[in-house]
């Protein structure tokens, strides 16, 4: 039986954290786009071979976040990505959520869809080589109305149910309840709601009996939203975003992963310099790591621009982002 608190600790390994490369097949395809970049499948599969295939890797990263299809696809060296970062002792993992969906009666929020037919999904990845999974469920902030009691609580049930199918078939679950950065809301709104989504998840993993030591936390950052004007200092986002974790997150789980949800790589980068330096000066009770996309693709992708001829430039840019961010875990 695979030991899943072993699993998921090994996420946490010294100044190591995740890529996550499991964007959608359509975020994938606006992704490249809003870099010139015309999207098909093969586009798609070079994109993750930018990434995975980059030499040197396995020193900051302990896991990389496929999306399904890359689970099947090769990466250069013709073999499947999956085996080609087990061979580097990268741990590879799958995004199992089928994407959001409005919510009929609060038609600005989301429920997260995906539990229909998980079970066999979960065994088919698992045959194809993925050792964690995740679930993203992602709440809007608007005023103190949103986000709204019924989109925590039914977020919070499928995302319980989520891990339980997840650790029933023997792969780590990763539980990301992204509170969102667009907005005019200010830091401590989005630390207070933080808080209102850790509160009721952790109150619903309760009652259905999920194994809190087997599963890892990934979260959003408290930040002001990205249209109210305001820019939060690294210490300001340390204080609020450890204050609302915790508030609510038990001891007990294998470990907590920020998302970069749209910061620059360099706020990301210096957030979570601050938020690490904080967790050790008041003794955390989970280690924290980073599961950034945008904030370790972008200065790469920026470069690349899908030409075979930037792909050396665009995995330098890649390997020095990495660097840094790993660098904030150690210091
Ligand atoms: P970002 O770091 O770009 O927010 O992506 C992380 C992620 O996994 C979103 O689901």
């Amino acid at each position: 039986m695979t030991d899943l608190v072993a699993v998921a600790r090994s996420l946490f390994g010294e100044g190591k954290g995740l890529l996550a490369a499991d964007e959608s097949v359509h975020t994938a395809t606006t992704r490249l786009a809003s870099f010139g970049i015309p999207a098909g499948a093969e586009m798609r599969r070079q994109f993750r071979e930018l990434f995975i295939g980059a030499e040197g890797i396995e020193r900051y990263l302990s896991g990389v976040i496929l999306f399904p299809e890359s689970l099947t696809e090769k990466g250069d060296d013709k073999k499947p990505f999956p085996k080609s970062l087990a061979t580097r002792g990268i741990l590879p993992g799958v995004k199992v959520d089928l994407g959001l969906e409005p919510i009929a009666a609060s038609p600005q929020e989301f429920i997260t869809n995906g539990l229909i037919g998980l079970p066999e999904r979960l065994a088919e990845y698992k045959k194809q080589g993925a050792v964690f999974s995740k679930w993203r469920a992602a709440f809007r902030i608007d005023g103190d109305t949103l986000p709204s009691a019924e989109a925590m609580h039914e977020n919070a049930k499928r995302l319980a149910s989520y891990a339980k199918e997840a650790q029933t078939a023997g792969l780590v679950p990763i539980l990301e309840p992204e509170v969102l950065y667009e907005g005019t809301h200010s830091r401590q709104r989005s630390r207070a709601a933080m808080a209102q989504v850790f509160q009721i998840l952790f109150s619903v993993l309760d009652e259905h009996a999920v194994d809190c030591a087997g599963m890892v936390l990934k979260t959003s950052m408290a930040l002001s939203g990205n249209d109210s004007g305001k820019r939060d200092t690294p210490e300001e986002v340390a204080l609020d975003t450890l204050g609302s974790l915790l508030e609510h997150v038990p001891r007990q789980i294998a470990g907590v992963m920020f998302l970069s949800g749209g910061q620059t790589p360099d706020q990301a980068t210096e957030n979570l310099a601050a938020i690490s330096g904080r967790a050790k000066e008041i003794d955390a009770p989970w280690p924290l790591t980073f599961s950034y996309a945008r904030a370790l693709q972008e200065e790469a992708l920026a470069l690349w621009k899908g030409k075979e001829e930037n792909v050396s430039a665009a995995r330098e840019a890649f390997l020095a982002r990495l660097a840094k961010v790993s660098a904030t875990l150690s210091a």
